[in-house]
């Protein structure tokens, strides 16, 4: 099975920036394998978010890959600056781009790995000529801006059908998933075919710790893989 290993990606929009490098740390030790950095414009989405002297800084304190989640208007102008700040990977919406191809391509020649990213009413069949150029595809299960939304229960099929398409066109395309992921959601979401989890409350916002979260996440998606 190609979701044989589940990567676990933590969003640190549930962080507390007061110790931002600490909680990446015990994420990192926990055993997250990457970290994922939301970037807001105010304009794509209603919020604000993330910007470059963080994550310049947070490539300082881990050596886990950052995936670089643009909600941002016209993300063009900004792939080289995030590159320079440290991004691994840089995942652009669907939504919004008129020229996603030149977006990707423009990613690959900066010689980052490329993502594409659906909200939850976008359908999977946008995917089928962009996918064969993808590094991931990070499919929505709320729409985007916030953490701590409930996960859509109707993504579940969407991902079994692009899981299949990846299968068809690009087996070695990640397909993760954001939004709503917990103890609860993580092994649906790993059974439908998804081998990135991003999760952001479920690690930084319980009463548990930051390592005891990551562990009961990685127990869960365990439980999911065998389902
Ligand atoms: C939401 C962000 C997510 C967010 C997920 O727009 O893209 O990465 O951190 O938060 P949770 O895990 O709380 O749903
Ligand atoms: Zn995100």
């Amino acid at each position: 099975m190609r979701n044989d290993v589940i990567k676990i990606s933590a969003s640190i929009l549930a962080a507390d920036f007061a110790c931002l490098g600490e909680q990446v740390a015990e994420a990192e030790r926990a055993g997250a394998d990457r970290i994922h950095v939301d970037v807001m414009d105010g304009h794509f989405v209603p919020n604000i978010g993330i910007g470059f002297p963080v994550l310049h800084s947070l490539r300082r304190v881990t050596r886990l890959p950052m995936d670089v989640h643009l909600m941002i208007s016209d993300p063009d102008f900004f792939l080289q600056s995030f590159v320079e700040s440290g991004a691994n990977s840089l995942l652009v919406h669907w939504e919004g781009n008129n020229n996603l191809h030149r977006t990707v391509q423009c990613i690959r020649e900066l010689g980052r790995r490329a993502g594409v990213v659906i909200n939850p009413a976008t359908p999977a069949s946008v995917l089928e000529e962009i996918l064969p150029e993808l590094d991931q595809v990070l499919v929505m299960a709320v729409d985007p801006g916030f953490g701590q939304q409930k996960f859509l229960p109707s993504m579940l099929a969407k991902i079994t059908r692009i899981a299949e398409m990846i299968e068809q066109l690009k087996p070695e395309c990640e397909l993760a998933v954001d939004g709503g992921i917990d103890k609860a959601t993580a092994p649906m979401v790993a059974a439908a075919g998804a081998n990135v989890l991003v999760a952001g409350s479920a690690i930084f916002a319980t009463s548990q710790g930051v390592t005891s979260a990551v562990e009961a996440l990685r127990a869960a998606t365990r439980s999911g893989r065998s389902a």
